[in-house]
């Protein structure tokens, strides 16, 4: 039987979430995602822009971003106190830039924690993990509704790749649909940034991921 490409996380483990963020340390490929993420957010926000990024985990993208756009405000939100306790650590140096709000993006209102207008919400490699196209989904319109007049939406995430050969699991789904469905959440000229470590033949859980783009 062919394997189906995902992973399995326990993400309210402390052990497991200490592994796993000594396992995804930013390799280059990662890190030119976060420089695409980057990149966007000079061009697009305030300096002293409004920032929420979505399963935070570790905060390897918060850490990247908040030193290099030293005027930012920035929202973590986790479901996981473990991850949270991690990113907190790290980032102990922009606590006065830094909240975190812990809630569920599918279950819980993780939006009211936060202070208005906010200019981006970002997330990388998370809204897989919310178990299918139907929850991603969810969460576009509900961004969409949070950024209002004037805001970018980036999320760099993995996909199914459209000449798969693999199942992958629910969460991972093809270019085209992620744009069909930031559309539909009200996100104008949707559009695929870049896409990094595609690999059809013999794909990792870790290989296979885009970033999009949705302007309100
Ligand atoms: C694979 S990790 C990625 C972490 C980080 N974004 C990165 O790129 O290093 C996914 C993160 O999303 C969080 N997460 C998964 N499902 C969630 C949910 N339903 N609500 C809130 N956070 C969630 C996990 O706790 C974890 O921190």
């Amino acid at each position: 039987m062919k394997p189906v490409i995902g992973a399995h996380h326990e993400f309210h483990d402390e052990e497991f979430v200490a592994g796993w963020a000594d396992r995804f340390v930013p390799t280059p490929e990662r890190l030119e995602l976060f420089n695409v993420i980057l990149s966007e957010l000079r061009s697009s926000i305030p300096k002293d822009g409004r920032v929420i990024e979505l399963g935070i985990g570790p905060g390897y993208l918060a850490e990247h971003l908040l030193n290099a756009m030293p005027g930012i405000n920035y929202y973590g939100i986790d479901f996981s106190s473990p991850m949270i306790e991690i990113a907190r650590q790290r980032l102990g140096q922009h606590s006065a830039r830094l909240d975190f709000v812990q809630a569920d993006l599918v279950k819980e209102a993780w939006w009211a924690g936060v202070t208005a207008p906010i200019n981006a919400i970002i997330s990388t490699w998370a809204l897989h993990d919310l178990g299918s196209q139907e929850n991603v989904e969810r969460v576009y319109k509900i961004c969409a509704l949070a950024l209002k007049d004037d805001g970018i939406f980036l999320n760099g995430d993995f996909i199914k790749p459209d000449k798969a050969i693999y199942e992958y699991e629910s969460g991972r789904f093809e270019i085209a649909k992620h744009l069909e469905i930031l559309n539909r959440a009200g996100f104008k000229n949707a559009e695929c940034l870049v896409v990094l470590e595609e690999e059809i033949e013999s794909p990792t859980a870790a290989q296979n991921y885009a970033c999009f783009k949705g302007i309100i």
